[in-house]
């Protein structure tokens, strides 16, 4: 097994787009590494560049202790698996995940033992005489993850593994992906660009935007101290709230002040700013921090009157949109407040759980940007 780092990487194509701007990424022997960010962001460019399918233009790629820049794809001791899946139409599952090991030259007995093993594990020994065409779209995705086990990589890359299956099967896969990450302990790479799926199979999550890591971390950390604006937006579903605002301090308090609001903001976050006071900010808060202030009588202070603009009924809770003034708001709400659009409600911020973020930087103003 072997851990993979990213030094310094770039990638600029051969029309002179540069499409990775120096990434450094650790990630470590054994690690479940998830890269995410939206289309275009050059997940699987830099993916790529790990098997060794794109020429590295900058930077170093190390495969456990050795740099791989100059080491032939199959050389490299890695199996990747694609969003399509590749498999050939004539050949029966066995064949299908055979045929690499026997390009190898490796002897037929152990083919045997490998292809058996991987079946096992992937719930396919039942299907090994079928052809692809007899499989339904998440058995097919399993033998192409079985491939790859077959060859016993050290590092595993998936790109975007799942994205054409069924939303149902999607969840079932993620979690059999997510227990062969368990069962193998190999070092696993994972691109996507569904937060969702980085969320919960990551062990660690590296965020792109653009061809630059805006933070590496753990989903909670992502989640709880996002380092700047994009990372903010971009984890947690509906997204974090983002206004403009200025912080102003009124003896001793913070006051972050929007174009409606006058939100009185928790002594611990105003100490963290009081070098702020005065400028513009990003006031961010998570649709869960916003409520209706019928869910918190004893409120005295940071709610606001304002209709309610739609409601968004999920069952187990309810998203409340509102647009004062320039902002549009989304407010996670229990169903049993029984909120309907074209109400006139108090909505009241839980302000202990905002976000600031410097308006030039994006960077997070309260919690240390620095990614672990
Ligand atoms: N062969 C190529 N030549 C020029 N630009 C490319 C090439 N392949 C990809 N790109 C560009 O590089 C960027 C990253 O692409 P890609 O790695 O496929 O992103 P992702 O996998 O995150 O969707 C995109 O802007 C894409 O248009
Ligand atoms: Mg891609």
């Amino acid at each position: 097994m072997a851990g993979v780092k990213l030094e310094k990487l770039e990638k600029t194509y051969p029309n002179g787009f540069k499409a990775v701007h120096g990434i450094n990424l650790d990630i470590r022997d054994g690690e479940f590494m998830v890269v995410v960010g939206p289309s275009g962001c050059a997940k699987s460019t830099a993916l790529r560049m790990v098997a060794g399918l794109e020429e590295i233009t900058g930077g170093k790629i190390w495969i456990g202790d050795r740099v791989v820049n100059d080491v032939e794809p199959k050389d490299r001791d890695i199996a990747m698996v694609f969003q399509n899946y590749a498999l050939y139409p004539h050949m029966s599952v066995y064949k299908n995940m055979a045929w690499v090991l026997k390009l190898k030259k490796i002897p037929k007995d152990e083919i045997d033992q490998r292809v058996r093993r991987a079946a096992d594990i992937l719930g396919l020994t039942e299907m090994l005489t079928r052809k692809p065409k007899q499989l339904s779209g998440g058995q097919m995705q399993r033998v192409a993850v079985g491939r790859a086990i077959v060859r016993s990589p050290k590092v595993f890359l998936f790109d975007e593994p799942l994205s054409n299956l069924d939303a149902k099967l999607r969840v079932q896969m993620r979690v059999e992906i997510s227990k062969l990450h368990n069962k193998l302990k190999n070092t696993m790479i994972y691109v996507t660009h569904d937060q969702v799926e980085a969320m919960t199979m990551g062990d660690r999550i590296c965020v792109m935007e653009l061809g630059r890591i805006k933070q590496v971390d753990s989903p909670t950390n992502l989640y709880n101290r996002p380092a700047n604006t994009f990372v903010a937006g971009f984890i947690g579903s509906p997204s974090m709230n983002l206004v403009e605002a200025k912080l102003t301090f009124d003896d001793g308090t913070c006051y972050a002040n929007t174009d409606h609001m006058h939100l009185r903001l928790p002594d611990e976050i105003g100490h963290k700013v009081k070098h702020y006071d005065g400028k513009p900010v990003h006031l961010g808060i998570r649709p869960e921090h916003i409520s209706s202030r019928l869910a918190n009588k004893e409120a005295t202070d940071n709610f606001f009157k304002t209709e309610v603009f739609v409601v968004e009924n999920m069952g187990n809770e309810v998203y409340v949109y509102f647009t004062p003034g320039n902002n549009q708001y989304i407010a996670r709400a229990d169903p049993g407040l029984q909120i309907k659009s074209g109400d006139v409600h108090e909505m009241w911020f839980d302000t202990h759980h905002v976000h600031l973020f410097d308006r030039e930087t994006k960077e997070n103003l309260i919690h240390s940007p620095k990614t672990k």
